[in-house]
């Protein structure tokens, strides 16, 4: 692996009049990796994407890809990048093949070469068999694979996915997740994609949360979960108002009594939980402990949960 990363920037900027889409950002994502954008609606994704990309000018700011920059390099940048946008891009009236087709020729690749290629890709994305159907005919999940398929012809150093699995069914999602970690075992690309699902963000090797054209925070999963340094307890007990006042009082720990139990956060609830069971001076029915999750994580970095922002965000339309 190379020093040097396959995505850098400093202060990388874009304002819309007194819109502050995105705010100053400092990025690095090595060669070879997996790096989860990660955000709620109007974070300001997309907008880092095609910045990227060479399809919208920093404001401020400087970004590197594959060792070109974005704004004095566009064609170098350009040569080493595919893109999978967030709306489809594919023709509905031409066929899967087609489709890869135009890809090649926009790129000038060889007939032949081409050819070999396109063939190559359906096989890869397992659509050998709809090679000649409409696209308007393919299923959603077959659409997308065909969409990250077809970035790969030109043989990209660096892809860049917004939101690739949105609107997708788990098994799909799934299936396009094993095909990206296949990509970068085989080829060792980068790949930079964009979610604003925290599930899927779990198969990244690096994360970037970003709320409000700001980064909050960057790591791995684990580590972006390692800040939560709580286990969620939830107990049921013979009497769960008497377990929560003797748990406030004899172990200064906040709990809530709702109708699927008592919850707790609990550090090191694995040592914890044996000696707050026995010392409750109730009975203990049962006892459910969770890890912390990456909405946890998101919580804690940002103040608030990802789909409560997205969800005010709509009420404000
Ligand atoms: N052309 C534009 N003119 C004005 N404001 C814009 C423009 N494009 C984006 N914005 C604003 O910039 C902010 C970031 O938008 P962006 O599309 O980057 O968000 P996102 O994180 O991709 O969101 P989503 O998850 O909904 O795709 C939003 O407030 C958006 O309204
Ligand atoms: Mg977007």
């Amino acid at each position: 692996m190379t020093a040097e990363p396959a995505i850098w920037t400093r202060g990388l900027a874009k304002h819309y009049g007194e819109t502050e889409a995105v705010g100053g950002l400092d990025l690095s994502v090595g060669e070879g990796e997996i790096f989860g954008f990660l955000g709620p609606n109007g974070a300001g994704k997309s907008t880092t994407v095609e910045m990227l990309c060479t399809l919208l000018r920093p404001t401020a700011g400087v970004a590197e890809v594959a060792g070109y920059d974005v704004c004095d390099d566009q064609d170098e940048v350009r040569r080493r990048i595919g893109l999978v946008f967030q709306e489809s891009t594919l023709d509905a009236d031409l066929t899967a093949a087609q489709n890869l087709r135009l890809h090649a020729d926009l790129y000038s690749i060889p007939y032949r070469e081409g050819r070999r290629r396109v063939l190559a890709v359906l096989d890869m994305l397992g659509l050998a068999t709809r090679s000649s159907d409409r696209v308007r005919n393919l299923s959603g999940g077959m659409r997308r694979r065909l969409q990250i398929g077809r970035v790969l012809l030109h043989d990209p150093r660096v892809i860049f996915l917004d939101e690739p699995t949105t609107g997708l069914d788990p098994q799909t999602r799934a299936s396009i997740w094993r095909y990206l970690h296949e990509l970068r075992e085989e080829r060792g690309v980068t790949v930079f994609l964009t979610t604003h699902q925290l599930e899927e963000a779990e198969n990244c090797d690096q994360l970037a949360i970003i709320d409000g054209g700001r980064l909050v925070a960057e790591g791995s999963p684990a580590e972006l979960k390692a800040v939560v340094a709580a286990d969620l307890v939830v107990l049921r007990t013979a009497d769960d108002e008497v377990a929560a006042r003797v748990l406030s009082e004899r172990y200064d720990l906040p709990s809530v009594v709702g109708p699927g139990g008592l919850r707790l956060r609990v550090a090191d609830a694995a040592r914890m939980v044996p000696r707050l069971c026995t010392g409750l001076s109730v009975p203990v029915y049962s006892v459910a402990v969770t890890a912390p999750t990456l909405d946890d994580a998101f919580l804690q970095h940002t103040g608030h949960a990802i789909r409560d922002t997205e969800d005010s965000r709509a009420e404000r339309g």
